[in-house]
């Protein structure tokens, strides 16, 4: 793992915030280790195809999920929906290098955080209060209802559509 890039993506995160204006949003997390990402995305229309004009996110989670997720939604800028739909974590996670094996998991939610919101995670005023509940609630009960929600599987991250 590449730690000058890792320490300069924590230092300096990219795209860090909730999108006020975002057209779908994604959040997954992982009940082993407590950490959460959520992203959101906005759309725009290039040559008759849809393509992401921005993203942006928050992750209640490890540094390497942070930098990940910077590094995504820098990545992520100008792709087709198509094309962002068959970026894996090791794609998004590429100017890092490698992640450990303790680490892997950090990149794949961020994998499900995108997939999750290309997959139909609409955003918008409920999504909005959602995203203040989730930061209010987090230490408490993010384990819990994480365990509790079933769905989709990112490698061996469990993707919980909110
Ligand atoms: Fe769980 Fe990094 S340790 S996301």
């Amino acid at each position: 793992m590449n730690e000058a890039v890792l320490n300069d993506a924590i230092a300096n995160p990219r795209n860090l915030g909730e999108m006020a204006d975002a057209d779908a949003v994604g959040t997954v997390g992982n009940p082993e280790c407590g950490d959460m990402v959520r992203m959101w995305l906005k759309f725009t229309e290039k040559d008759g195809r849809k393509v992401i004009d921005k993203a942006s996110f928050q992750s209640f989670g490890c540094q390497t999920a942070i930098a990940v997720a910077s590094m995504a939604t820098e990545m992520l800028k100008g792709r087709t929906v198509e094309e962002a739909k068959g970026m894996t974590a090791g794609d998004l996670s590429g100017p890092l290098g490698a992640l450990p094996p303790m680490k892997i998991h950090c990149g794949q939610m961020v994998e499900g955080a995108l997939k999750a919101a290309l997959e139909g995670g609409e955003a918008g005023p409920v999504a909005a209060v959602k995203v203040e509940k989730a930061g209010a609630g987090l230490q408490g009960n993010l384990a819990e209802s994480l365990g509790e929600a079933a769905g989709p599987r990112v490698g061996k991250v469990k993707v919980v559509l909110q």
